[in-house]
């Protein structure tokens, strides 16, 4: 078979907008703030941005060092730097965590866009979000049609390919990404219960920062920058020689932190302007914000224009899931783009269906104390691939590659102020030990800690 031309991104500025628009997504407008206002405000900011220092920028630069110097989507990267049976099951690992994660995530892109329609035509009623949600989670028809129109729109960008599909696309809806985010946080800082939203989000009080929160932020860095599967691993694959990958790196981690924390002052001032309750889970979204759209002065545009952003967020956190698998198919059987992605995209749209139905039809099929599919998917994931898949990626990083291999990415073009010894003593060392005490953590072997 002839060796075909690997794609590239046609700039910096778009590979830059395409891997923060693989980090921004439901982490950072949905959990960031609510995990901010549960630990400390401000101290769990704190925590959060030192837990990006200490374990987000170093694996970050380690996925662009290996998909870059490797040409290849993450099991083929394995193979190729390494010849060695183990290395590559890194690399399945992650193909099956997105996989996984990609099947769950679109039903709650669904869930978005379905509220895109609702904030368009019968608006939101005061008292009846939460029988619209529950009726809504309840049809198992519903489910899974909207889970099949968000993969659909998936299918459509990845069909594109990395310039002209995911770099394109990610030109568009980032920046409008922005201008919603901001018009609709001034608005939200308009309203009377502005301050106490930004307290909740922003003051420090180190003594709700436990020694869970910490972890949880650890863990949240993670999750937050796509980390641990071989995302930004295949997004590297994409990259031109001549580009920085320390400071593409710092810009997409600012980037990512920016946003969230604009999300976080859209959402709490609005949420103790209209009394309702700051709490977590899926009723954030889809229950308290439409009784807040319901109550405000256009909030029915607010609404459309809230879901808008949200879809967008997840979106371009999606796509990056779905390339990982597609890329899988193009790079290791030599199946075209299209192909790849058409196939592929209705398998985890099957794959998909038990979460669609774990709120309705297959509710009763749970595990671990009472977990839906849905859930157990999501556990299993994020709580445990990809912390272990971090892991590796990081041990492979500063343990498996020469200084040789590695000073060949990242001193290319810069060699300042000592970047590069600093990271390889974060990757080698401090990286690996905290995914491991995360990682002890989130399956539970050190509960002793909270
Ligand atoms: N970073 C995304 C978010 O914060 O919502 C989630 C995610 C996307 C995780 C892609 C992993 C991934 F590969």
């Amino acid at each position: 078979m002839p060796k075909q031309q690997r794609e590239h991104w046609a700039s910096k500025f778009g590979f830059v907008l395409a891997a923060a628009g693989s980090a921004i997504g439901l982490g950072n407008i949905w959990r960031f703030p609510y995990k901010a206002g549960e630990y400390g405000g401000g101290a769990f900011v704190v925590a959060y941005i030192v837990s990006v220092f200490i374990i987000g920028i170093p694996v970050l630069i380690a996925e662009f060092i290996i998909g870059r110097s490797a040409q290849k989507s993450p099991v083929g990267a394995f193979r190729e730097l390494r010849d060695s049976r183990y290395w590559p099951l890194v690399g399945w690992l992650g193909l099956l965590t997105g996989f996984m994660i990609l099947s769950y995530y679109s039903v709650v892109g669904g869930w978005i866009l379905k509220y895109i329609v609702v904030s368009c035509t019968n608006g939101f009623q005061t008292g009846a979000a939460t029988a619209e949600f529950n009726g809504f989670l309840a049809s198992p028809g519903q489910q899974v049609l909207w889970h099949g129109v968000f993969m659909l729109v998936n299918i459509f960008i990845v069909r594109g390919g990395i310039s002209s599909g995911i770099e394109k696309w990610s030109k568009i809806l980032m920046p409008s990404l922005l201008v919603i985010l901001f018009v609709l946080m001034v608005n939200s800082l308009l309203t009377s219960g502005a301050a106490e939203g930004m307290r909740f989000l922003l003051k420090p009080d180190f003594s709700k920062l436990t020694r869970a929160g910490m972890l949880e932020a650890l863990g949240h860095a993670f999750f937050s920058l796509s980390l641990g599967m071989g995302a930004m691993l295949t997004y590297g694959s994409y990259l031109d020689k001549d580009i920085n990958i320390s400071a593409s790196s710092l810009e997409i981690v600012v980037l990512n932190t920016f946003y969230a924390i604009m999300a976080g002052l859209m959402i709490f001032p609005v949420v103790f302007t209209y009394g309702v309750d700051p709490g977590a889970g899926p009723g954030l979204f889809f229950v308290t914000l439409p009784e807040v759209f319901a109550r405000m002065p256009g909030g029915q545009i607010v609404g459309f224009f809230f879901f808008l952003l949200v879809a967008f967020a997840a979106i371009t956190s999606a796509i990056s899931l779905l390339e990982v698998v597609v890329s899988f198919f193009i790079d290791e059987l030599g199946w075209t783009r299209r192909r790849s992605d058409y196939i592929l995209g209705c398998v985890i749209f099957l794959f998909g269906i038990p979460s669609a139905l774990s709120f309705n039809l297959w509710s009763g099929v749970t595990l671990f104390g009472g977990k839906n599919i849905f859930d157990i998917l999501d556990l299993l994931a994020t709580n445990f691939m990809l912390p272990v898949g971090g892991f590796f990626i990081a041990v492979f990083a500063g343990w498996i590659l020469t200084h040789g291999e590695k000073e060949a990415e990242i001193k290319r073009v810069e060699n300042t102020f000592h970047f590069y010894d600093i990271w390889h003593v974060l990757i080698k060392y401090v990286t690996p030990i905290a995914l491991i005490i995360v990682l002890l953590y989130t399956t539970g072997i050190i509960r002793f800690l909270e």
